[in-house]
């Protein structure tokens, strides 16, 4: 019996075109809607995944296949689901994402970079362009190939709890950063098509511009809110990344939660459809967010059929389900089977997430190579995220007195004082999005905190002494050469981040008055945002805006102490009081504590290992 030919979908060396068309024509409508169907790792049977041809699965925040689970549990784990997917009738490979925004931030052990404030505050795109890489490299040791990143939201309100995960308030700056997409899929040969995807090979992974379109620019900063703005605003402030995404070949853009005018983006037919692909021409999928079309209607759901229905005709391509998948699928097809969806739309959809799946060589390498599996935390990215570190760090005051500087700190100095819960937490200084999707206080991963990186530091003839929460005897007992007081955000995500007040939460305003009063003071600002200082600043002697900066702080200790000279400048307005929000520069109404760019330097004396 003669051999059947390779099917040509099956065919490394055809063209990506014809082995998607190929592939389409053998697929059922019921393979097509598993194709286009998402769902959660903790949802994910083999049986589901065979049987309903599903073609993605993710990790929502913190979703590990264990706690603590090792880069191995995790290569176990994907290529487990894989090993299903192939068992699919057609044999169509499952791609599994992951949220990797600082680092591989679901993994304990991973490298954790500054969040995206901090790189701003850096304005090196090449800085950015290499976190990306090392990031890839570290989900692909995990055996994963899509990231959801990066968020390109210019925010531009503060008060929107997402704040942290934007670059800048101001467009150009985040444009800057979109070198990320580069850095996480890779270069494409010159002539690569327009808005076509790209993977560049084993050590890079799919990227996923989000959110589309305006997430940063809702009213009052309202996460999941509306952004209410014409056009014209809309490209100029909230578009123009998304479009510079696309010039670097992303493959995958995410729908925002938040409404434009009104109308949920989830189902803007006009934002997804006639502009980003007919009108832009992008040829990789959009991606709902996490139960991201169950909220086109208050309450989530209360059609879901309509809710399906709205999406996917304005364009969706793939649902973010995550769990309740059956329902999904059973209520799409019968959409599809009334005519109310076009099979068109069906077509169009699928044939976006197969070229994705055939650019990224998913059909030649679906398993993980394990060969990366040390890459994880490895001492190279480590010293990298050391680097971002310093370069976040913005001065914001050195000395009451500007001809006598207090920073940088003496590393021979007698006694210091090290205070606040922050110095010493590395769950509080990774932020959210860390182990656990709002991450959390407490050793929650490998690294070091700025105590630990103190103590390292100053020479052995200093006492540091650490008090999370000092009495006030402590002054009459000691004598110290200066403080250090860390304060600021305990971590959050999401809508738990919204937050109209902006203070220093916790005891943080107390302990900068009572220990500003007695002892020369540095304060350290861990938040993902600015917060209203004005009223402590006279106690300050020095203050430095840390934003979250991951695990590697002896990237702080390497610039307080004078063997670096400062770098960072505002990626966004200081502002004074909240009721001057939404202020960003270049408004009118301008009056902020510190303006945006806004950096010192401490002017170190030349010496050999000042480095920049
Ligand atoms: C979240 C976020 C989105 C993330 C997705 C998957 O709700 O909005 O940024 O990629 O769900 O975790």
């Amino acid at each position: 019996m003669a051999m059947e030919a390779t099917p040509t979908y099956k065919d490394p060396h055809q063209p990506i075109e014809a082995r998607v068309q190929d592939l389409l024509s053998r697929m059922t409508l019921a393979e097509k809607i598993g194709q286009m169907t998402q769902i959660e790792r903790a949802v994910a049977t083999p049986s589901a995944i065979r049987d309903l041809a599903i073609g993605s699965i993710l990790s929502g925040g913190g979703s590990a296949p264990t706690s603590g689970a090792s880069a191995k549990d995790w290569v176990d784990m994907v290529d487990s689901f894989q090993k299903s997917a192939l068992e699919s009738r057609l044999s169509i490979p499952m791609v599994y994402g992951v949220d990797a925004v600082h680092g591989h931030n679901n993994v304990v052990g991973a490298t954790i970079f500054p969040h995206n404030i901090g790189l701003g505050a850096t304005r090196d795109a090449d800085l950015v362009q290499k976190i990306a890489e090392a990031t890839a490299k570290e989900v692909r040791a995990t055996g994963i190939p899509y990231n959801f990143a990066p968020c390109v939201a210019v925010c531009r309100d503060p008060r929107w709890g997402r704040c942290f995960e934007s670059f800048s308030e101001d467009c150009e700056l985040v444009r800057s950063m979109t070198t990320a997409v580069r850095g996480l899929q890779g270069t494409p040969p010159e002539g690569h098509p327009k808005g076509y995807p790209y993977l560049g090979g084993r050590l890079n992974v799919i990227a996923c511009a989000k959110h589309y379109v305006g997430d940063g620019g809702t009213d009052g900063g309202v996460n999941e809110g509306n952004t209410l703005s014409s056009f014209e605003h809309l490209e100029s402030v909230h578009l123009r990344p998304f479009l510079d995404c696309l010039s670097l070949h992303v493959s995958t853009v995410m729908a925002s939660f938040s409404s434009w005018n009104g109308t949920k983006l989830h189902c803007n037919y006009y934002l997804i459809t006639e502009l980003l692909k007919e009108e832009l021409g992008f040829k990789g999928f959009v991606i709902s967010d996490w139960e991201g079309i169950d909220k086109i209607l208050d309450p989530p759901k209360s059609d879901y059929r309509y809710c399906i229905s709205a999406s996917i005709n304005a364009g969706m391509d793939m649902v973010m389900v995550p769990f309740l998948y059956e329902e999904f699928i059973k209520e799409l097809t019968s959409l599809v089977e009334s005519g109310e969806i076009p099979m068109a739309r069906i077509n169009d959809a699928v044939e976006r997430i197969l070229r994705v799946k055939f650019i990224s060589g998913l059909f030649e390498h679906p398993f993980a190579d394990r060969s990366l599996l040390q890459t994880v935390g490895c001492e190279a990215h480590r010293k990298l995220a050391r680097e971002a570190v310093r370069k976040s760090l913005v001065l914001l005051k050195n000395g009451k007195d500007p001809e006598k500087p207090f920073l940088p700190l003496d590393k021979k100095a007698k006694r210091v004082l090290v205070v606040g819960q922050h110095a010493n937490d590395i769950g509080y200084l990774c932020g959210g999005w860390t182990i656990s999707w709002a991450g959390s206080s407490g050793r929650i991963t490998e690294g070091t905190t700025i105590l630990e990186a103190i103590k390292k530091t100053v020479s052995e003839h200093t006492e540091v002494i650490y008090e999370v929460d000092p009495s006030p005897e402590i002054f009459n007992d000691s004598e110290f050469s200066f403080a250090i007081v860390v304060v600021g955000e305990e971590p959050y995500v999401e809508t738990w981040g919204d937050n109209s007040v902006l203070d220093i939460p916790l005891n943080g305003a107390e302990l900068i008055r009572l220990v500003g009063s007695k002892v020369p003071t540095l304060v350290i600002m861990i938040s993902g945002r600015p917060l209203v200082v004005e009223q402590v600043l006279d106690n300050m002697e020095a203050f430095v805006a840390a934003w979250l900066p991951g695990t590697e702080c002896d990237g702080i200790t390497d610039v307080i102490f004078g063997d670096y000279e400062f770098h960072g400048t505002l990626p966004r307005t200081w502002f004074k009081r909240v009721d001057q929000l939404p202020m960003s520069v270049g408004d009118s109404n301008y009056d902020p504590l510190f303006p945006f760019g806004f950096g010192l330097k401490m002017n170190l004396k030349k010496q050999d290992t000042t480095k920049q």
